[in-house]
């Protein structure tokens, strides 16, 4: 299997090299992409140097800001072209440790279609989490979760390896969400498809350098998108399901 993991960054030039280098210590095997969006802060630049230096590291250079998704998505069809069976997200913040990163992996090669890491099942967790993000994280999941029938515990996890099959099913060009929204947005895709996913249990460290680049916008524009999905796939459903109702 050969397994690309992606790296998207906007402004990490603190954590981008302790992530890199524990990453290629912990699996090897795995090529790198770095997907930067033009950082001011010069992680391009570091993320070139890195490139220079180990044939397994390569950069994607974007315009500008874009968000997560886009940035993913643009990391996705490159790994695609470029052959890899596995494609990995993987925050540049420490936040995923790349040490978990053999957990995900044994799960697509035992035939999971997407493995996502996931701090809400048993041995599951966050460190350095106040009591009131991990309510968020826990009660915006179960909302996505009741709202889209879907049976995974950790919706928003941006922790996941998906199959390249799965990728090619998707159709990329039509996912336009942002932030978590788009992490939730790609799992109810791939449970649509009726793909095999998988979580296993990890340890969400929140970071330590650095700063966020989510905001309180993107957790309320994820909840509105889950709303309007849940809403038009009730309605598709009783539709389909009693063509007289809608006569
Ligand atoms: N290229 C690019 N462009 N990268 C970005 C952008 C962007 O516009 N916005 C964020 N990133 C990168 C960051 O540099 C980091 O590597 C990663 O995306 C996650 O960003 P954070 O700001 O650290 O997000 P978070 O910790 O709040 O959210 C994480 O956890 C969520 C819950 O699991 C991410 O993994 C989310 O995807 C996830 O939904
Ligand atoms: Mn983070």
């Amino acid at each position: 299997m050969r397994v690309l993991t992606i790296i998207p960054t906007y402004n990490e030039l603190e954590s981008l090299p302790v992530t890199l280098g524990r990453l290629r210590k912990a699996v090897p095997d795995s090529d790198v992409l770095v997907v930067d969006d033009n950082s001011p802060d010069g992680t391009g630049k570091l993320a070139d140097d890195f490139a220079a230096e180990d044939s397994q590291v390569h950069v994607l250079h974007r315009k500008g800001k874009e968000g997560l998704g886009a940035a993913y998505i643009a990391g996705f069809k490159w790994g695609l072209a470029a052959g890899y069976d596995v494609l990995v997200e993987m925050d540049a913040d420490g936040s995923h440790k790349p040490e978990q990163l053999p957990l995900l992996l044994d799960a697509v090669k035992d035939g999971a279609d997407l493995a996502m890491g996931s701090r809400w099942v048993p041995g599951g967790s966050v460190v350095n989490w106040p009591l009131y993000r991990q309510a968020i994280s826990r009660i915006g999941s179960t909302y996505a979760r009741l709202m889209l029938g879907l049976k995974i515990k950790d919706v928003t996890g941006g922790y996941r390896a998906f199959r390249r099959s799965t990728l090619e099913a998707l159709k990329l060009d039509e996912v336009d969400s942002v932030g978590y929204g788009f992490q939730v947005d790609l799992a109810w895709r791939v449970a649509k498809l009726g793909l095999r996913i998988e979580e296993r249990p990890i340890t969400f460290v929140e970071r330590e350098l650095g700063a966020s680049k989510m905001s309180g916008n993107i957790v309320v524009e994820a909840m509105i998108n889950v709303t309007k999905w849940g809403l038009a796939a009730r309605w598709a459903k009783l539709t389909r399901k009693s063509p007289q109702a809608a006569k």
